[in-house]
């Protein structure tokens, strides 16, 4: 007898490699700090649509072409998503994945970013820039919820188990998931801002 195991979804997980890494770090913090103080724009937005927390996603929404330190991280993240597309088998047939949108999230005490899906993307993931203690983790969704017609519960087998897995997430961190997948960051409970980077890659 043999039970199959289909259609898995697959995220990826790993730390920005190579020297350097940590100044790269401490410049994407101090740039997403300023970018805070000078993006009005962005901070009209987020009142409207990110309350109590700063997002540049309305405004300053290609960072890798306003900033060269952003652009660093771009070529970094490129290397990542090479790596999942080949996990992912994808066929790419000569296109490229490339970075279309990248923003910054800063995120004080109790802001919460509910579930989503990022339209229009192949790849998005996020860059975790500050992540000081109790910074909630990245939140999945089964994407077969909307299907568990008179599905029974489930015994849940450990931690990335049941409809919603959290994924916790640590300074110097990327993760990298298909765009289709619903994701939710839960309240944040530190002190001290949780900041992050989060980015889309288009198939071209
Ligand atoms: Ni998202």
């Amino acid at each position: 007898m043999t039970t199959h195991s289909l259609f898995p979804t697959l995220v990826y997980a790993a730390r920005l490699r190579g020297a350097g890494t940590r100044r790269l770090n401490q410049r994407l913090l101090r740039e997403c700090r300023q970018l805070e103080l000078d993006d009005e724009a962005g901070r009209r937005w987020s009142a409207q649509n990110y309350p109590g927390g700063f997002t540049s996603y309305g405004s300053a929404n290609r960072m890798h072409r306003l900033s060269p330190t952003f652009a660093e991280l771009e070529r970094q993240l490129d290397e990542h998503v090479r790596t999942f597309a080949r996990e992912l088998r994808y066929d790419l047939r000569g296109r490229k994945l490339e970075m279309t949108d990248c923003w910054v999230n800063i995120m004080s005490q109790r802001v919460a970013h509910g579930m989503h899906l990022h339209p229009l993307a192949t790849i998005s993931g996020t860059y975790y820039v500050q992540t000081p203690p109790g910074s909630p983790g990245l939140k999945f969704e089964d994407p077969r919820l909307d299907r568990f017609m008179a599905a029974p519960p489930r015994k849940a087998r450990g931690r990335l188990d049941g409809p919603w897995v959290v994924l916790p997430v640590r300074t110097g961190q990327v993760l990298l998931f298909e765009s289709w997948l619903r994701h939710e960051v839960p309240p944040h409970q530190g002190r001290a801002p949780r900041i992050s980077i989060s980015f889309n890659y288009s198939w071209f």
